[in-house]
């Protein structure tokens, strides 16, 4: 018996692994957090499987489930939103797993900032200006922020933010990055990436608010830098013609002449 913890993906039913719908549909039991996991991911699931909603349990009534399940020896599909390594709380359940001598593995999902960096068709890292994505959020009822690890920090170094579960304290956002980052800087919040009712609002952070008006739904990301939708870059050198390739040192042909690398 074993459980599987699966990123379900940001919202898109297809925007899961193979592997990870497989696992769904091999596993009599199906534990999903219900507030961000699609429903119609749930249609992979057995038709005879035991389907819980995990979203109003305690950590201790999940483990209560899955240790029934380990005693009849079912297998189990733990479905959490996007990716699991990032606030998914899988850490303090595979704890109490390892303490129990329950077997588990970790199949990854698509993050919701990868998401959001598709729905507004750009790339966070670009030549000169961003080489680094920081994924990061700040305080809520539930989790304090390290000491260090503030906006302010991240923002001096000029890096990419894509800001999760800050959708509500937004005006303290653009406060506190506007001083580094420069009011014409851009950004964007991407509310439900990849779901039906994905909602994009692009501005820089003095037009944000405006541009947003009342809306306060909370599944949303919120990305700043001046890569997002940046057109005055360099290009890479990985496919500059003179550039010594692994894969096509300068003066021969390319080894995959049919392909771009
Ligand atoms: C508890 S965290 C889960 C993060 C998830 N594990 C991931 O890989 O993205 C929930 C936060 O992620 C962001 N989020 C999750 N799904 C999203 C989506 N489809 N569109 C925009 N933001 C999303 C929002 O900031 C939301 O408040």
């Amino acid at each position: 018996m074993t459980v599987h913890f699966i990123g379900a993906g940001p919202g898109a039913p297809d925007l899961i692994t193979l592997r990870g719908r497989d696992l769904i549909a091999a596993c009599p039991v199906c534990l999903y957090a219900g507030s961000l996991v699609p429903e119609a991911l749930l249609e992979h699931c057995p038709k005879d499987a035991k389907i819980v909603n995990t979203a109003r349990m305690s950590l201790d009534e999940i483990m209560a489930e899955i240790g029934s399940a380990h005693a009849a020896g079912h297998d189990v599909a733990r479905l959490h939103s996007g990716d699991l390594s990032v606030w998914s709380a899988m850490g303090e359940q595979l704890r109490r797993l390892r303490a129990l001598d329950i077997p588990y593995d970790v199949t990854p999902g698509v993050p919701s900032f990868a998401a959001a960096a598709a729905a507004l068709n750009t790339e966070l890292t670009l030549p000169g200006i961003a080489q680094s994505v920081v994924l990061t959020r700040t305080s809520g009822r539930a989790t304090a922020m390290p000491e260090g690890e503030t906006l302010e920090n991240f923002a001096k170094t000029g890096a990419t933010l894509a800001i999760h579960l800050s959708v509500h304290i937004l005006e303290k956002v653009v406060s506190d990055l506007t001083p580094h980052y420069g009011v014409d800087c851009p950004v964007a919040v991407v509310w439900r990436a990849s779901w039906p009712d994905q909602r994009v609002v692009k501005a820089t952070l003095e037009t944000l608010q405006t541009a947003i008006g009342a809306e306060m739904e909370r599944t949303a990301l919120i990305l700043v830098g001046r890569a997002i939708g940046a057109e005055d870059f360099g290009e890479s050198r990985l496919y500059a013609g003179d550039y010594d390739r692994r894969f096509r040192p300068v003066g021969t042909a390319p080894r995959f002449p049919e392909t771009a690398e």
